[in-house]
């Protein structure tokens, strides 16, 4: 588009020179054949007026009187066709009486225009404008003495010239007319080469440039000629290659960054699942202590020792869900799992914490979710455990709920509590790992940072989303969705239902 206007300009401006120049060179040939044609016609006219004059001369100088002359209109006549195009030719007396003229029928009568008269008086002049539509040339005649007795007038018609002018004006402008046309297709030919098919390639790179962002493998054919336009391209072309350059080193760079944070998640994954190993035997061991006779003094030290492995045991999953996540090592399983089943023993779990905070513990689910479920049982379970023991640890009273709806193709799992809530100009980067909104107290700060991004990612992988409605001090809803099928029925029906459960208390 841009290509062609830029054509249509350079054509239509170069139109314009080439007509205005054909139309000047056509007048100025014109004018100058014209000034040309008026020369020669009144050379002409004048070689005629003297050879009448010195036949006039050669008689009278015999003593014959100019009046007694006979038959000189012939010679006049003559004269006149001897010289294609000429008017007339005429003797005429000073007083203006025509003695002779070459069309008969005016002899002896007075000449009728006073312009010409009055250039009569004056003499021997050719006038440079025409008179009454003539140009004429004037020779006088002279007797032996050398005083004027008449003139001669040899004439021939302004129109002439003109259509001369007129003829000259015609040919000079098809002449030009051609010249012109073919000046502006060697123009065109030459602009094409040299600007327009540059031009056009480099609005095609750019063009390309724009509709495949970041590939800069495209360079303008440079032109031949060494003129700013190819300066113009070759200085594009170079810059394609910086930009490709550019391109590729930050490539590479996020490559390597990919690289070594995939490691870095690589090693986290293994490090906490080697953390896990020896996790698991403290608190085994710690299990089967409790189980033997102990001081009350050792019973509360071993029961110390419970909580904060389980603690622990909670931040090294954590560390070990989110690694996975990272190093794109998650899979999910697909098994079939009872859900109120699973939210039950995810309930107990909690339990203990809540009853610590004397918080009241519930759950509900809407009566037409099915009892059995195909999905990742336990990552779902990972995601509930962080929204409940979030809401718990953020809550210093009231109450805890868990509610599990229908929500179009999915299932909507939300937790509710009455704790210090967070402020909304917080809310979106709630969801980032490593992400902890200050709080007064710095108790309720430890953790990870990690839970709500695991539940946002395992949301996102089970094809839903999370979310979170909250004001400072009033209170938060996490939630979030996920694609969960209903299992196929099984040979023996099972119970199905609401159940709305009291507070676990
Ligand atoms: N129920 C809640 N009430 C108030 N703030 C919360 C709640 N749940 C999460 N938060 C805020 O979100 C932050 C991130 O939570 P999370 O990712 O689970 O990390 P962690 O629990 O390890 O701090 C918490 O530190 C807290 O500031
Ligand atoms: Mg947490």
């Amino acid at each position: 588009m841009q290509a062609s206007g830029l054509r249509g300009k350079i054509v239509m401006s170069a139109a314009a020179v080439v007509i205005c120049t054909s139309a000047m060179i056509a007048l100025a040939a014109a004018l100058f054949y014209v000034s040309q044609q008026v020369t020669t016609l009144q050379s002409r006219s004048t070689a005629v007026a003297r050879s009448l004059t010195v036949q006039l001369e050669r008689i009278t100088n015999l003593g014959i009187s100019i009046e007694d002359i006979l038959g000189f209109d012939e010679q006049c006549a003559e004269a006149v066709l001897s010289y294609p195009g000429m008017s007339y030719a005429q003797i005429v007396k000073i007083d203006g009486t025509i003695l002779f003229d070459s069309r008969r029928e005016y002899a002896n009568r007075k000449i009728a225009s006073s312009d010409l008269l009055a250039v009569l008086i004056q003499g021997e002049i050719t006038p440079q404008h025409p008179i009454d539509g003539d140009y004429v040339v004037l020779e006088p005649v002279r007797n032996a003495s050398g005083s004027r007795i008449a003139s001669v007038i040899v004439a021939f018609p302004h129109s002439l010239v003109q259509k001369g002018l007129l003829r000259m004006l015609v040919t000079g402008g098809t002449v030009g007319a051609i010249m012109g046309a073919l000046g502006l297709l060697v123009l065109y030919a030459f602009l094409r080469r040299q600007v327009i098919k540059p031009v056009t390639a480099l609005l095609r790179t750019v063009a390309h440039v724009r509709e495949h962002p970041g590939d800069y493998s495209v360079r303008v054919p440079l032109p031949q000629q060494e003129d700013e336009i190819g300066l113009l391209v070759s200085g594009f072309n170079q810059l394609l290659d910086e930009m490709e350059e550019r391109e590729r080193e930050l490539i590479q760079a996020r490559d390597a960054s990919d690289q070594a944070n995939r490691l870095k998640s690589n090693f986290l994954a293994a490090m906490s699942h080697d953390l896990r190993t020896p996790m698991h035997a403290i608190l085994s061991m710690n299990e089967l202590l409790r189980n033997t006779a102990l001081t009350e003094k050792q019973q509360r030290y071993s029961l110390n020792v419970h909580k904060a492995g389980q603690w622990l045991l909670g931040i090294i999953n954590d560390i070990l869900a989110f690694a996975k996540i990272e190093s794109g090592k998650l899979e999910l399983m697909n098994a079939e799992f009872d859900l109120r089943q699973l939210i039950v023993d995810t309930i107990t779990l909690q339990e203990d914490f809540a009853h610590s905070k004397k918080l009241s513990l519930s759950w509900s689910v809407a009566e037409e979710i099915p009892a059995r479920l195909i999905g990742d049982g336990p990552r779902l379970m990972q995601m509930l455990t962080n929204l409940i023991s979030n809401a718990i640890k953020f809550t210093e009273q009231g109450s805890v709920h868990l509610d599990v709806m229908p929500s179009h193709q999915h299932i909507n799992f939300s937790v509710t509590d009455t704790g210090i809530g967070i402020d909304p100009a917080k809310l979106s980067l709630l969801f980032e790992p490593f992400v902890q909104v200050a709080s007064a107290d710095a108790q309720r700060r430890s953790g990870t940072g990690l839970g709500l991004s695991i539940v946002k990612q395992l949301a996102e992988a089970m094809g839903g989303e999370v979310g979170v409605d909250s004001a400072l001090q009033n209170g938060a809803t996490f939630w979030f969705t996920a694609r969960l099928r209903p299992a196929p029925p099984r040979p023996t029906p099972e119970e199905t239902g609401s159940a709305t459960h009291p507070p676990a208390a």
